[in-house]
């Protein structure tokens, strides 16, 4: 605790050279939905400060980048625009609709509109096309407006992501499950993981939950079965990063990142609303559980794995985790109402500890848990925005109570259950950028973690993709 106490020290004295005094800190009143959306929309502001994508020659829909052109992988800007229609469905501010919906078609890439582009052939993993598909997921769940009718629909592109990744499934290493990357070619190929498997059975689920098609059901069922069946869900709830082909998928990095059991637990709540079948029950209840423990202490989120108490060593892509993670449960609470007199709680002490780091032009800091702005805006600070922004708008899912639609309940995405049969494996289409990342080598970082128990750990595969 001495270290923590030391860390709160240098932050005071940071805060007291960079002259920030409590006027300059953003104002909200968590009990009053009115001033819940006036702080977002500084914070939703100040996010998109850094998406150049609507100016002159940039390209549409991505955040700058790939390193070293600037700080972002592809991914994770279409978690962005995932945010954004979540901020719009709790907020009703559709100031940046627009943007996000040309964003979202653009990069699916026509004709096959699968989001695989051919920009981002050489870091392209399940997780990085997953994210844009269980954005448009989300676009077809909270009725997001449907595009021109000449253009991609939000449902047939979850569905384009789900069939291809579905065709990926593989036998034979470690008897099933997808691959993290795409291409056989890219470092990480042999890495099968847990974020490439979740995002995949969370599709899976809310495909058919909002479809009713049961082949959804029966794969979301094969996801979680084995990644379970490999161990990287152990029967705690703990969720781990992954394993090699080469060891059969045993050398399970025990890394517990936010954003692997975030999705996953969001896919569980799904087929627990849709089923109502105990097993999943115990699932939502159990991971909740383990979610609760291990990422809330005192009910503020901290990303454990690279949080640390004396320092930071989250990278750019883990910098967005917490935003998913409130985003995922506020989500949750709705499908499985047994959940709520838990969640709504734990997202509200740490929606406050988020808000006490934000600047009053809506620069949100990395760290909730000290009391002021970290100044942590080294790996980012996209994803730092995207958290804050996560977790005030959410806290609105109290006052704007609606259930994800569904085919039948509301929804007028229209669907294609054959979307993405026209996309071309990745090895048959030459990467037209060369300016990504290289191999593999530098990827896997050794990182030892000084938590309780000096855990030594391999870090995850969110720095390389
Ligand atoms: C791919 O990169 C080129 C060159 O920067 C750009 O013109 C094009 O719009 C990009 N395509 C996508 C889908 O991002
Ligand atoms: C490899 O792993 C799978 C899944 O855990 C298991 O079913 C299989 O028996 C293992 N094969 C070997 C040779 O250990
Ligand atoms: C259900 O989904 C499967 C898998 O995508 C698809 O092959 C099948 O055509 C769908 N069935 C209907 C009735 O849409
Ligand atoms: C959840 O945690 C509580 C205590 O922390 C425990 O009593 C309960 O059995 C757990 N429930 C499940 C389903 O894991
Ligand atoms: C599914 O979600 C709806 C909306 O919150 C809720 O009314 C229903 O009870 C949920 N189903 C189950 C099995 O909990
Ligand atoms: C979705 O609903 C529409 C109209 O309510 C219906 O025409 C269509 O067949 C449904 N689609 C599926 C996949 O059930």
């Amino acid at each position: 605790m001495a270290s923590l106490k030391a860390f709160v020290a240098s932050v005071l004295l940071l805060l007291a050279a960079h002259g920030v005094g409590a006027q300059d800190y953003l104002q909200v009143n968590l009990n009053s939905g009115d001033s819940i959306r006036s702080a977002a929309k500084t914070v939703a502001r100040n996010l998109m400060e850094y998406y150049k994508g609507d100016e002159p020659g940039q390209t549409i829909g991505i955040l700058p980048g790939p390193p070293p052109q600037g700080p972002y992988y592809w991914w994770q800007a279409g978690a962005m625009f995932g945010t954004l229609i979540d901020y719009w469905h709790y907020t009703g501010d559709d100031t940046y609709n627009g943007e996000t919906a040309t964003a979202m078609v653009f990069q699916a890439e026509a004709p096959a509109n699968s989001y695989m582009p051919r920009n981002w052939t050489a870091s392209l993993g399940n997780d990085d096309q997953g994210f844009w598909g269980m954005a448009a997921m989300l676009a077809a769940e909270v009725g997001f407006p449907n595009p021109p009718k000449d253009q991609p629909q939000w449902l047939a592109l979850a569905q384009a992501v789900f069939n291809t990744q579905a065709a990926r499934w593989e036998h034979e290493d470690c008897a099933g499950g997808l691959h993290w990357q795409i291409p056989p070619t890219n470092g990480g190929y042999n890495y099968k993981n847990t974020v490439a498997n979740v995002v995949f059975l969370n599709l899976a689920a809310r495909l058919a939950r909002y479809t009713k098609n049961e082949t959804y059901a029966e794969w979301a069922e094969k996801a979680y079965d084995w990644t379970s069946g490999v161990g990287y869900i152990d029967k705690d709830y703990n969720v781990f990063d992954g394993g090699h082909v080469e060891a059969n998928c045993t050398d399970i990095n025990l890394v517990q990142f936010s954003a692997n059991a975030a999705v996953l637990l969001h896919a569980t709540a799904s087929m627990y609303n849709h089923t109502n079948d105990q097993r999943w029950r115990a699932r939502v209840q159990g991971l909740l559980n383990r979610t609760t423990e291990h990422f809330f202490p005192n009910g503020i989120m901290v990303e454990r794995a690279c949080e640390l108490e004396d320092r930071v060593q989250c990278n750019v892509d883990q910098h967005s985790f917490k935003g998913y993670m409130h985003r995922a449960l506020a989500t949750v609470s709705v499908l499985a109402p047994f959940t709520r007199d838990d969640i709504l709680p734990l997202l509200k002490t740490s929606a406050k500890g988020a808000m006490s780091s934000c600047l009053s032009d809506g620069t949100c800091g990395f760290r909730w848990n000290v009391g002021g702005y970290d100044g942590d805006a080294a790996n980012g600070p996209a994803g730092q925005e995207m958290s804050a922004l996560a977790a005030l708008s959410t806290l609105l899912v109290d006052e704007r109570f609606a259930a994800p639609l569904t085919n039948g309940t509301g929804g007028t995405s229209v669907g294609d259950p054959n979307a993405g049969g026209n996309t071309k494996e990745l090895d048959e289409l030459t990467p037209v950028t060369t300016g990504d990342r290289g191999g593999a080598g530098v990827l896997t970082a050794f990182l030892l973690a000084s938590t309780v128990g000096c855990l030594v750990w391999i870090s995850g595969p969110w720095g390389e993709a």
